[in-house]
């Protein structure tokens, strides 16, 4: 029987909840589709780095990279400087593992849950490829003058060849692949020339894909496309900073960060999954958050171990339970976190 060895990594706020029910779905997998899965269970997070100021340990990272794949919940409490935990574990496994394709795929399952007025679910159906190792993220952030009034702030946007020619190939691939196959380009190459980059690799890399049709849009553009006709995006590509940004967006059209999911990939290597949204910390213990957006991101993660019948039953099992009515809403409170986990595995194991 083969094994997939998985790293999780709960974290903060809602994370441990949400994650729970994700394992439960995968669990219900492993007996029905016939694998095994070992778990690599790793406490950081907030709350472990006030009880031992440990972020992520050298050692425990050497651990993560002999996986197959890692499931995240969510990183982020107030009780933390800011930024510091985000970055120094989903920073870390983003940039340290190199996974430099975020997949963030926004489908609307039934038009109940989408809040444009006339759009249905074969309006919203994209896939938005975000690039995940450079931009200002990666950069220092450099302090002249701190806390005075001649202050000067600055965080680079620093986009290389390599770093944008991968990613715009990756997504003409993923393009190539979907019946539309149309690729848009999302930068904002009139105000910020460094991005003419994005824009001149763009068009070498699509003489290679004729198949392909493209269209460009600025990023602010875009915004405003996503709203007023989000069916004439198919799959776009866009910097690690814009695409985090336009996800927020796109999860919202789908039905909200409950149920957005993302893979951050290295092709062929240990990978990270984990949803869109962050630990909302409010809603921690209270088996109020929805769990769907994890439960998705377990789908994705199937499907790169090669276990694309139980990714395709997950999917499946969300999507009956969501057009049937039978999750009623998205709403957080709608539903308990652990019944809607149950709810998708008592579904899996019908199917
Ligand atoms: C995301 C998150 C992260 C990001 C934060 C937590 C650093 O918002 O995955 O979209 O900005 O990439
Ligand atoms: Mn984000």
């Amino acid at each position: 029987m083969k094994t997939h060895k998985i790293a999780v990594v709960a974290g903060d706020g809602i994370g441990p909840e949400v994650v729970a029910e994700g394992l439960r779905v995968l669990d219900a997998c492993s007996d029905k589709f016939g694998f095994a899965v070992e778990l690599l269970e790793l406490p950081y997070g907030t709350e472990h780095w006030l009880a031992t100021e440990e972020i992520f340990p050298d050692d425990a990272f050497e651990n993560v990279k002999t996986c197959d794949a890692i499931l995240l919940g969510a990183i982020g409490d107030p009780r933390a400087p800011i930024g510091l935990i985000e970055r120094g574990i989903i920073g870390k496994l983003r940039w340290d593992l190199d996974l430099w394709v975020n997949l963030r795929p926004i489908k609307l399952l039934d038009e109940k849950f989408c809040p444009l007025k006339g759009k249905g679910v074969d309006d919203i159906d994209m896939i938005i490829v975000r690039e995940n190792t450079e931009d200002a993220y990666v950069q220092k952030p450099q302090f002249e003058n701190k806390g005075t009034k001649d202050e000067v702030a600055q965080q680079a946007m620093l986009y290389t060849y390599k770093g944008t020619e991968r990613i715009i190939r990756y997504a003409f691939e993923v393009a190539a692949g979907r019946p539309r196959k149309h690729l848009t380009l999302i930068d904002k190459a009139n105000a910020v020339r460094a991005q003419d980059l994005y824009s001149r690799v763009f068009a070498d890399v699509a003489k290679e894909f004729p198949q392909v049709t493209t269209g460009h849009l600025y990023v602010d553009a875009a915004c405003m496309r996503m709203i007023e006709s989000p069916e004439s995006i198919d799959v776009a590509v866009t910097t690690n900073l814009f695409g985090d940004i336009v996800t927020d967006l796109g999860a919202m059209l789908q039905g909200g960060m409950g149920v957005a999911a993302s893979a951050n990939l290295r092709p062929g290597q240990v990978s990270l999954f984990e949803s869109v949204h962050g630990s909302f910390p409010q809603a921690a213990g209270k088996n109020i958050a929805n769990p769907i957006a994890t439960i998705n991101a377990v789908a994705m993660m199937l499907d790169y171990l090669g276990e694309d019948a139980a990714s395709a039953a997950v999917s499946g099992a969300v999507a009956s339970l969501l057009t049937s009515g039978r999750i009623r809403s998205l709403e957080v409170g709608e539903h308990g976190t652990d019944e809607i986990g149950k709810m998708i595995a008592a579904e899996l194991s019908l199917q």
